[in-house]
């Protein structure tokens, strides 16, 4: 793939995550995780996890946040591991995050990643439905994994990861960014035009 990657009409562009994002990053992951991430462990993972594999969205309109979401993935052949997964929450819902899903199995499979795998809280239902939008089925749990508040984890598969597949499935959520941004851009301009600025 060849990135920056524009979803055609909108202001999102794909990329690769860069350690100068890391302050907007912090902003997004602090809102979304009850643990974040603290930027040193941002920073490593894209200075020396040479496993690591590190996306953002960024946008082209300086109306909205510079980045609006980011992933990760640890490729241990043949097995690629979900390590992280956000999105700004006032972008929630436009298929962003499924877009970047999308993304970052494709280079897993491109590279030889066979098999998919990540946890997530039993709770975030929300998160659940897009992993199983996919074909990740739950095959595990890991009590009291999370440290906040001794929540489990479910450990969740997508096996085979297959290339045809996963191609397709980037491709249309490109165009679900495409169409969810028709239908609700506009709105979501008006609404940040509204906030007052801090
Ligand atoms: C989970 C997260 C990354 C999803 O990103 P998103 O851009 O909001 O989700 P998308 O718009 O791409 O959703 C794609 C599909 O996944 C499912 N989905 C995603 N979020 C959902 C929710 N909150 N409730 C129900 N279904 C949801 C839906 O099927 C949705 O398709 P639809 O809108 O056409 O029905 C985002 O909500 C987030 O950052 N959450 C907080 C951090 C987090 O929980 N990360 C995952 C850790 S494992």
């Amino acid at each position: 793939m060849t990135y920056p990657l524009p979803a055609p009409q909108t202001p999102f562009v794909l990329r690769r995550l860069q350690e100068a994002d890391i302050p907007h990053v912090m902003t997004i992951e602090r809102q979304v995780f009850p643990l974040s991430w603290s930027p040193g462990i941002f920073r490593y993972e894209l200075r020396h996890n040479r496993f690591g594999y590190y996306l953002a969205i960024a946008t082209t309109d300086e109306r909205l946040p510079p980045l609006v979401g980011y992933g990760g993935i640890w490729l241990y052949l043949p097995e690629a591991h979900i390590s992280t997964l956000a999105v700004h929450p006032q972008f929630q819902g436009l298929h962003l995050g499924a877009w970047l899903l999308a993304a970052l199995l494709l280079h897993a499979a491109r590279r030889g990643a066979t098999e998919a795998t990540l946890e997530v809280r039993v709770s975030n239902v929300g998160a659940q439905r897009l992993y199983t939008s996919f074909g990740f089925v739950v095959v595990g749990r890991r009590h009291r994994y999370y440290s906040d508040n001794g929540e489990d984890a479910y450990i969740m598969t997508l096996a085979p990861l297959e290339l045809a597949t996963i191609r397709q499935r980037f491709q249309r959520e490109v165009r679900m960014v495409q169409e969810r941004w028709h239908q609700r851009g506009k709105r979501l301009l008006a609404q940040r035009s509204e906030e007052p600025t801090p």
